[in-house]
């Protein structure tokens, strides 16, 4: 898989969704020591309300979205969906695609192959309009920076509408909308960039550096330390952090949530070097994101650790 990953189309509470995730994922930035070299700023929507309109701060505020800076995205509306499933379907060479001129997307969607390119001019004060097209349904697709995109879907309702896939390697953002390192320091501390990161992450978007996966044989050596309670209730701070946005608070299945599987079962039939797999390449064809670089080693058997004990009950 180097091409891009599949994501699901949401259709409902997306709302929900994505207030439950911003608190989940503002808690778990704090609480991860590798991600969180300042203080993450609350996510939210809201505050990007006519960021697309402020030519001035967007630099700022999309060099500041976390994860997502190398990341280039295919966007898909639905009404294209039958054609374009997956990156790599043969359709997408048939669909009418945007990108902006001079920026990497041109090479990403030479790279998959497409050959129906329109090319928009990058301006700061239009970014959005390859998006504004796709929706308004003068063109098929889009293949954008994904934090533009991820503004852009917010700002444009595009949400629960459009399907969002990582495309190709990654490639740096296009210097004048990710402004300069200054510019990217201070966008971290914009809720607005969180809130993009989200929207993102919600979507199934994989950031480009997740595309290479941790080979399973690397991981069979691997085994979990004697049950300990301390290191359980680690676990247990870690899951309600990191997963139970998805898998329910303390690991209790929400059957209408997005993982209805119960892992305390799952961790009484999967290895610790099964399970340390799903959860660093994550289960992409599933909508599991994997959580390399977003947990540690120790906090992944810290979790299995804490499951063990959550099925034993
Ligand atoms: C963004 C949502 C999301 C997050 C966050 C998430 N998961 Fe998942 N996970 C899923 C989905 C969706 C599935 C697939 C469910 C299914 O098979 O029906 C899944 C499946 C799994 C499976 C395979 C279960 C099985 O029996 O097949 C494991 C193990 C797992 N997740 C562990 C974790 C752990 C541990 C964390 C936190 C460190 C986590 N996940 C965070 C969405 C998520």
């Amino acid at each position: 898989m180097d091409r891009g990953t599949p994501m699901t189309i949401r259709t409902s509470g997306i709302a929900a969704l994505a207030v439950a995730a911003a608190i989940a994922c503002q808690v778990a930035a704090s609480a991860s020591p590798q991600q969180a070299p300042q203080q993450a700023p609350p996510a939210d929507p809201a505050s990007c309300k006519g960021m697309l309109g402020q030519s001035a701060r967007i630099p700022a505020v999309l060099g500041g979205v976390p994860r997502y800076g190398s990341t280039y995205v295919l966007v898909v509306p639905q009404r294209n969906a039958g054609r374009a499933p997956s990156p790599d379907a043969p359709g997408v060479k048939t669909l009418k695609i945007g990108v902006q001129a001079g920026t990497p997307a041109v090479d990403v969607a030479r790279a998959i192959g497409v050959t129906n390119i329109k090319e928009y001019p990058l301006d700061v004060a239009t970014a959005a309009q390859p998006l504004q097209d796709v929706k308004d349904g003068s063109l098929d697709a889009a293949i954008l920076w994904a934090p533009l995109a991820g503004l852009a879907i917010i700002e444009l309702g595009l949400d629960g509408q459009v399907s969002v896939f990582t495309v190709d390697k990654p490639r740096p953002g296009p210097s004048s909308l990710r402004g300069g390192a200054a510019g990217a320091a201070a966008g971290a501390a914009e809720p607005c960039a969180a809130a993009i990161a989200d929207e993102l992450e919600i979507s199934g978007v994989l950031p480009a550096e997740l595309l290479a996966t941790v080979e399973i044989r690397d991981l069979l050596a691997r085994r979990p330390g004697p049950f300990d309670p301390g290191v359980a209730r680690q676990g247990g701070e870690v899951f309600n952090q990191v997963c139970a946005k998805c898998h329910g608070q303390d690991a209790v299945a929400d059957p209408k949530g997005l993982a209805p599987v119960d892992l305390r079962m799952s961790v009484t039939r999967f290895s610790f070097a099964g399970f340390t797999y799903i959860v660093l390449n994550g289960r992409p064809e599933k909508s599991m994101p994997p959580l390399r670089g977003t947990v540690t080693d120790e906090q992944i058997e810290q979790v299995y650790q804490y499951l063990k004990a959550r099925g034993r009950k």
